[in-house]
């Protein structure tokens, strides 16, 4: 088996213990005699399954007693449009919006639908290479929830803080750093991350939301009402059984590996060494500014972009896939989830040593 070292944005590299678990089980689950893919969602074999992976995953976030999980279908995406929808209220048409690149561009989009994002800072000018500081951060008071990205997976940019935001419910669009780092789910109103990058596959959303923001809206479609997902327990209809299931093995690898404290300080382990090797080679430059750089998404760029295709396809030819950089932003990226192993930063900054010096 020749596995490669992916560092795709999304979907992304999972653990392979986590494969070879899913593949052992994949024709049989445990004594139920059929798949998991073929179990109705109702059986008692999937109970355990969904509830043992929300549990787990309150366990591993310490997710307060006041706070729904769900799991949706619609990606990501489909929440910057049910957020407004549920979180406007007849009488407060105006959330507030942190716009840190194209991610929270899609979800201002979708807010100014239904309402009015009111743009509380942004990095726009700046080509998104920065996060606004809690200083710059103009709220108002009476919006009716803020909204952030907490990582910019386009860009390469993190939050290095959770932004005080008063009493306004703050909503955070976790897709790609959940579970990459200790966050304090009590900060927030409600947390959503499609779970194709730390979390499974595509086909899962994870929603968390506190209960005091359920129902503030009547009158929704059913699938888009998170009081009455929460209400049926995230089965109003068939969820996505197999995706949860690999959440949940997912969940037990982090566990396994020490929880969210332990993968956070590899992880920090891990960026820092690639960041400094790119520092460290004036043949390479990373755009971000240092107090807001990604641990999940470097950005780099080559001294001399005639050289780009070259570097990615040697970069192929030794196992080091999906390194090309956003269209939007051109030159590198290296995504570096949690299953991201040190061997494969190692082998990524061997490599980008190696072309510097054959091609500086
Ligand atoms: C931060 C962020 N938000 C939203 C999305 C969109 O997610 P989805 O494709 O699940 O709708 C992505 C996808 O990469 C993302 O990185």
């Amino acid at each position: 088996m020749a596995r490669v070292f992916n560092f795709s944005a999304g979907p992304s590299v999972l653990p392979l213990s986590v494969l070879q678990k899913a593949a052992g089980e994949l024709i049989e689950y445990g004594s139920a005699g059929m798949s998991v893919m073929e179990m109705s969602h109702r059986s008692k074999e999937y109970m355990t399954i969904i509830t043992q992976a929300e549990a787990l995953l309150r366990e591993l976030m310490q997710v307060p007693d006041n706070y729904k999980v769900l799991f949706q279908q619609g990606g990501a995406t489909l929440q910057f449009a049910t957020i407004p929808m549920n979180l406007l209220t007849t009488f407060n048409r105006n959330a507030d919006y942190i716009h840190t690149g194209i991610w929270s561009k899609k979800a201002i989009a979708e807010c100014n639908r239904q309402g009015h994002a009111r743009i509380a800072a942004s990095s726009e000018a700046e080509n998104f290479t920065r996060i606004p500081r809690q200083d710059e951060l103009d709220l108002d008071p009476a919006a009716a929830y803020v909204h952030m990205t907490t990582n910019n997976t386009i860009f390469g940019t993190e939050f290095p803080y959770i932004p005080d935001v008063g009493d306004v419910p703050l909503v955070a669009d976790m897709s790609s750093n959940i579970m990459s780092r200790e966050m304090d789910v009590s900060k927030f109103g409600l947390i959503y991350a499609g779970a194709q990058k730390n979390l499974g596959p595509a086909g899962v959303t994870l929603v968390i939301i506190r209960e005091d923001l359920l129902g503030r809206h009547a009158g929704l479609p059913l699938m888009l009402d998170y009081k009455v997902q929460a209400e049926k327990e995230s089965m109003l209809n068939t969820p996505p059984t197999y995706g949860i299931y690999m959440l949940g093995l997912v969940l037990q690898w982090i566990k396994e590996n020490g929880g969210i404290a332990s993968i956070e300080k590899k992880n920090i382990h891990k960026a820092a060494k690639l960041y400094q090797a790119i520092d460290n080679n004036d043949f390479y430059c990373c755009p971000t500014e240092v107090e807001s750089r990604s641990r999940m998404n470097v950005p780099f760029t080559l001294k001399n972009p005639d050289l780009d295709a070259t570097f990615l396809a040697e970069a192929e030819q030794q196992g080091l896939m999906n390194l090309k950089g956003h269209r939007l932003s051109g030159g590198m990226r290296a995504s570096i989830y949690n299953a991201m192993s040190e061997e494969g930063i190692d082998a990524l900054i061997a490599f980008m040593e190696d072309f510097a010096n054959r091609n500086g």
